[in-house]
């Protein structure tokens, strides 16, 4: 198996924007209790918060952290999660049949991003929520004037706005599971009302509307165009969500998803582009792929853990090698697109479909996925570049000529080159020849993840699926060849 690529440091793509390396903490699952926040944990620090699964989130150099949801944001009160802690009370969370217990909310959520060097990027509620609610969150959040809400902040201790620049109008309305779902022109016309008002509110924050809940959604693209029709002048991106499943096991077809999650970046950037033209806009709008991630083990599994409790242990995935060279891929897949993706969430970061995992009072630890977005957020910063790629190709049932090599490679601001690249193959090695010139001399590091079996996963105790440091291999003349082994999610940086 044989693949060929031509890279050099002149053909670019875009900078890539540092919030390609954001995620997400819904009110969901163990997202929250006993995930980040556990105040009887031994690791506890004085205000809860576990600071063993600090200690796992801080290498990771999130951007931003998407907050409180997800579903949850569509029937969540803010209100009910500001002041002092024994005065807030339980609630019923229909979007995921538990209970809300409101320890965590806007404040505690906001500080501990503050403790972590991380910004937020928060959600208003525009299923049972109003766009006056949405201002209101936003006085209390980002108001300098002395008015209620903004007051009300500093009553509960906070004097100084936090000044929280990225806001999600509302989350996946178009889908029937949500509290309040609403039709195009509907979430259209409410999205545009909020967006105005918060923009007169705050002329410095930016807007997300939500997108499409996924690519299959009947509605997809006739969504984001209605959308656009009604709120473009106000907006500043729209989302995209996808997650993909391996239900029969059909690792081939399972690797091939990242193809889709393009076509989805490209449909979607074309869409905007011509609502700017049709609308005589100025700005463009960008993409913000908000929630992406591989989701299936959990519902797989026929789990239905009691409901009505706090931190009820839903969607707790174990990953496998093959869930990490997905998402390899689809990280690949966001770099590839740097000119229009310009904010992305892994969905999500602890405990539910999570890199992270903790034990309730007792350890945390990583899954497989974790490894890719590690090493792509400390060494994908820089320029995008486009490569020219030629690889032995495969059918398989969902799709024709899927590429062995999926490849980014991203120009570092030191000058280095680091590529990232995924083996597809299961059973043999990829021998990959990367023509360079001479913009660069040698390999200064290989990095790989494989495994004899793509089913391998992680857990608590066991770890067979982390990073190795591979021998680097000479290049001669501007070239380097390198063979790939089968299943493997690879890093190499030319020096
Ligand atoms: O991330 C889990 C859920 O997936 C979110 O609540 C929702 O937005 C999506 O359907």
């Amino acid at each position: 198996m044989n693949a060929e690529i031509s890279i050099s440091k002149n053909q670019t793509i875009a900078p890539i924007d540092k919030r390609i390396f954001s995620s997400f903490i819904e009110h969901m699952g163990r997202a929250v209790y006993t995930g980040i926040y556990e105040p009887g944990h031994t690791t506890a620090d004085k205000y809860g918060f576990r600071t063993d699964v600090a200690s796992l989130i801080r290498p990771l150099n999130l951007s931003h952290i998407r907050y409180p949801g997800g579903n949850f944001l569509s029937g969540y009160n803010w209100l009910d999660g500001i002041g002092p802690k024994d005065e807030r009370l339980m609630r019923a969370d229909l979007a995921w049949s538990a209970l809300e217990p409101n320890e965590v909310g806007t404040d505690e959520f906001l500080q501990w991003c503050e403790r972590l060097g991380i910004e937020p990027m928060l959600g208003v509620n525009l299923g049972t929520g109003t766009p006056q609610s949405a201002v209101d969150l936003l006085e209390y959040v980002n108001g300098d004037l002395p008015t209620k809400f903004a007051n009300l902040r500093r009553q509960n201790g906070h004097e100084k706005p936090y000044n929280i620049k990225l806001w999600c109008l509302g989350n996946e309305m178009d889908g029937p599971w949500q509290i309040c779902m609403k039709t195009a022109e509907e979430y259209g016309r409410i999205a545009c009302e909020t967006a105005k008002m918060m923009k007169w509110m705050d002329p410095s924050i930016e807007l997300i509307a939500c997108g499409s809940s996924f690519y299959d959604m009947p509605t997809f693209g006739s969504w984001e165009r209605t959308v656009l029709k009604h709120c473009y002048r106000y907006i500043d991106y729209i989302s995209l969500h996808q997650y993909y499943q391996n239900n029969d096991g059909d690792i081939p077809s399972f690797l091939s998803r990242s193809l889709e999650m393009e076509e989805m970046i490209h449909k979607i950037a074309v869409i905007c582009r011509e609502a700017k033209m049709e609308q005589k806009e100025a700005h463009d709008i960008a993409l913000s792929f908000d929630e992406w991630n591989v989701w299936y083990h959990f519902q797989k599994s026929g789990q239905q853990p009691p409901k009505w409790t706090v931190a009820r242990p839903i969607e707790e995935e174990n990953y496998d090698l093959a869930d990490a060279l997905l998402v390899g891929c689809m990280l690949n897949t966001l770099l590839r697109n740097a000119d229009t993706v310009k904010i992305a969430c892994l969905a999500q970061l602890v405990n539910v479909i999570a890199p992270i995992m903790t034990e309730p009072n007792g350890r945390a630890w990583v899954q497989t996925i974790y490894y890719p977005f590690l090493y792509l957020s400390k060494y994908g910063r820089g320029t995008s570049l486009r490569l020219s790629c030629e690889s032995a190709q495969y059918d398989c049932t969902i799709r024709k000529n899927v590429p062995y090599l999926d490849a980014s490679a991203v120009l570092n601001l030191d000058g280095i080159c680091t590529l990232f690249l995924v083996n597809r193959n299961q059973t043999e090695a990829l021998n990959c020849t990367i023509y360079f010139n001479q913009d660069w001399d040698y390999v200064q590091e290989w990095i790989s993840l494989s495994g004899n079996d793509s089913a391998q996963r992680n857990d608590a105790d066991h770890e067979p699926i982390k990073p190795q440091a591979r021998e680097c291999p000479n290049t001669k003349d501007g070239i380097l060849t390198i063979d790939l082994p089968p299943s493997s999610w690879n890093m190499i940086r030319l020096s």
